[in-house]
């Protein structure tokens, strides 16, 4: 069942878990509440804008982000869907700049989570640019039915993207034409004390596409992978393994923030998401983006989970489902 945001507000706005508020520009957003942690998202984009556990802002937003229709906010965790970068559509695709629908809200009392579950299909925008006939010639829409459901915890955020291909046009499912095929990632932009304090655990021994040197691959050598310049990197296959040194664990993919003395600790779906992208603008680029400040590379990273080195190609009627969980430390465990 979809709700209208009328209908959200009259359900639970008296009650502690969801409130349906005006954000900036007047564009509305959903307030998740839990005992402990916090949670905002915009319609527009279904784009989370802040997450906080024991009142300890997780997510970075820049002061200059725009809140504008067809333009992504600048921070926070942008989806992109389908497509990562340049290529045959808008960059970074579209998801992010469209308005969901609420298809879903779910409280737990006892788990203590809330939930709310989005939904895009596609429409008049979407079939106007995203077509699967552009090397077959045929004619073929892509026609999709994609929920994003955004959990919060007492102590984390659960993310979770299924995308259904509902293509009924054409013969048979090998029919290439009728392939709903995809990239994805969640482009999370973290709030971090100073770039300086910060390094990435999890990436050594993996294979980066290095974008700011003409795309070649590089081996990471560093366990602690720290930001000194302009960064722009596409990890490949970044699957945790047991390493083999004497005393040395398992190590996740974890962002630490000597500074604020926190860290966080992201897994995910690895089978459907093995890439993980490191970015932040540095000097230059950040004077040349508008909608963010040239100073503010400081108190950013992005850490982006997906699926950008190996499409996904969906037969009609196939579906694909993946999962992502962002947990904060405590501040005291550093
Ligand atoms: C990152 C890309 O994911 O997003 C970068 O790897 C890009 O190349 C950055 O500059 C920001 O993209 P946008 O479209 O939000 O400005």
């Amino acid at each position: 069942m979809n709700f209208s945001l009328e209908q959200l507000q009259s359900l639970w706005n008296k009650g502690k878990y969801i409130q349906v508020l005006k954000g900036n520009n007047d564009l509305s957003k959903l307030v998740l509440k839990t005992s402990t942690s916090s949670c905002e998202i915009y319609i527009h984009g279904a784009h989370i804008t802040s997450f906080k556990t024991n009142s300890i802002e997780h997510l970075f937003m820049s002061e200059k982000s725009g809140f504008q229709d067809m333009k992504a906010i600048r921070g926070g965790v942008p989806l992109i869907w389908p497509q990562f970068g340049n290529g045959k559509i808008q960059t970074h695709g579209f998801a992010r700049n469209c308005d969901w629908e609420i298809h879903k809200a779910l409280v737990d009392e006892k788990a203590q989570s809330v939930q709310i579950e989005f939904l895009l299909r596609n429409n008049d925008y979407s079939d106007k640019i995203w077509n699967c006939n552009i090397t077959s010639g045929k004619e073929a829409i892509n026609s999709f039915h994609t929920i994003y459901r955004v959990t919060l915890h007492p102590d984390f955020l659960d993310l979770e993207f299924d995308v259904k291909n509902t293509c009924t046009s054409g013969s048979s499912s090998s029919d290439s034409a009728n392939i709903l095929e995809f990239q994805l990632a969640f482009h999370t932009y973290y709030q971090i004390s100073n770039i300086e304090n910060v390094y990435v655990l999890g990436l050594e021994g993996r294979e980066y596409i290095d974008k700011m040197n003409n795309h070649k691959i590089t081996k990471e050598l560093n366990d602690k992978v720290q930001i000194t310049n302009e960064t722009d990197r596409v990890y490949l296959n970044v699957v945790p393994t047991q390493s083999t040194g004497v005393g040395k664990n398992y190590q996740p993919l974890q962002l630490i923030d000597n500074g604020s003395k926190t860290s966080i600790t992201l897994t995910y779906d690895y089978q459907s998401m093995p890439d993980v992208v490191v970015w932040n603008p540095w000097i230059e680029k950040s004077k040349k983006m508008e909608d963010f400040g040239d100073n503010e590379y400081h108190n950013m990273i992005c850490i982006e989970i997906g699926t950008i080195n190996t499409p996904v190609k969906l037969s009609p009627n196939q579906s694909f489902q993946t999962k992502h969980s962002i947990l904060p430390s405590n501040k005291s465990s550093l």
